[in-house]
């Protein structure tokens, strides 16, 4: 990609805190949280908006930790809606209830997307730290249906949930959902931590795909499933984010600049940090965003690849976790010399059974409202 080609980011994901009242395993973000006193202000997330907006970018994300847990966030939303932005609230449902969804919904959200852990406390409980996370979920889906937002179900699969796709699906036509993803865990973050805990056997894996085709041929026209593997079980590595700085721009709680959620752990690179750097300084001319956009920075066989603008060469980030270095290749690939060892690992750890989970640990600062 060469300078000329490159556009401003399709949608900013801000991750307005890393608070949040669940605990979750799987967690993908840093093992480093920043603690609500490092929080941008509710100022500078404004300040942040206007920029996006002023670059052309046309969704934003409220994400975290959960960022029902900023009390800002209906300020937030009404002036993303007033500078013209598609909002998506990325939540858990937890914190939601009747007079909180009003507020949002008069802010002008325009979409929520909602987790679950599965359908049975039983499961869900163990994975999330959260007791009574399934009913309060299932009264944040009522909720957003009754008010009429735009809505996706995201079902989050580990090796303790895999066996309820079928439920999880069922409930989902049953409440007339049009967009559902399952999606795997990616292991980042304090996820990583607890991959061999989570990761699903190849089996499950067989399984669940199957049931996708089928789901989906089911329900064609009435509900889209988005499906997520795995990345370890892949033989072709994804396009993570669509490409490196190509289309998404993520705002840490504290400012920090990425062009992905797990970036800050490429300590090689230095990235901005708002207000000190404007979004457009980052995005047009920080060598960090520079880096790996494109197909100049590619090793061979990335370079000489018929993939190589569809994958963009898979995951940096991964690359880093799993071979050591970013430089080389994804090691999800097939090409890469360390493939068969990520495959072999995977199989490995998916055979361990009950290995006990690590729940997310918060400091005091990191949870108080
Ligand atoms: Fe950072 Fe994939 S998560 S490049």
């Amino acid at each position: 990609m060469t300078d000329t080609a490159l556009t401003p980011p399709l949608a900013v994901l801000l991750e307005l805190t890393h608070r949040c009242p669940l605990r979750c395993a799987y967690c993908s973000n840093p093992l480093a949280l920043t603690p609500a006193s490092a929080e941008l202000s509710t100022a500078e997330w404004c300040a942040i908006l206007d920029e996006a907006a002023e670059m052309g970018m046309l969704q934003v994300h409220f994400s975290g930790g959960e960022p029902m847990a900023r009390a800002d966030l209906p300020e937030l939303v009404a002036h993303a809606s007033r500078l013209g932005l598609y909002s998506n609230l990325i939540t858990s449902g937890v914190l939601l209830n009747e007079a909180k969804l009003a507020v949002l919904a008069e802010a002008g959200l325009n979409h929520v997307q909602l987790s679950f852990q599965g359908l049975d406390e039983a499961v869900a409980e163990p994975l999330s730290g959260f007791k009574g996370g399934v009913a309060k979920k299932q009264a944040a889906l009522d909720l957003v249906q009754a008010a009429g937002l735009a809505l996706t179900l995201n079902f989050v699969i580990t090796r303790q949930n895999a066996h309820e796709l079928d439920a999880m699906l069922s409930y989902a036509e049953a409440r007339g959902i049009a967009r559902v993803e399952v999606a795997n865990t990616q292991y980042y973050g304090w996820g990583l931590q607890n991959r061999a805990a989570l990761i699903p056997s190849e089996a499950q894996l067989d399984t669940m795909t199957a049931l996708v085709t089928e789901w989906r041929e089911r329900v064609k026209g009435r509900m889209v499933i988005d499906y997520v593997i795995p990345d370890y079980y892949a033989r072709r590595p994804k396009a993570c984010m669509g490409g490196w700085a190509q289309r998404f721009l993520n705002v840490m709680p504290d400012g920090t600049l990425l062009p992905c959620h797990a970036a800050q752990t490429l300590t090689h690179l230095d990235f901005p940090r708002f207000p000190a750097s404007t979004l457009a300084e980052a995005w047009f001319d920080s060598p960090a965003f520079a880096a790996y956009r494109g197909t100049a920075w590619m090793p061979e066989p990335c370079s000489g690849c018929d993939n190589k603008e569809k994958d963009w060469g898979g995951c940096r980030c991964q690359a880093l976790a799993l071979a050591g270095d970013a430089n080389t290749l994804d090691p999800v690939c097939e090409r890469s010399p360390k493939h068969e060892q990520v495959v072999t690992l995977a199989r490995r750890e998916a055979q361990l059974g009950d290995v006990p989970l690590q729940l997310r640990r918060f400091s005091y600062a990191m949870t108080e409202a």
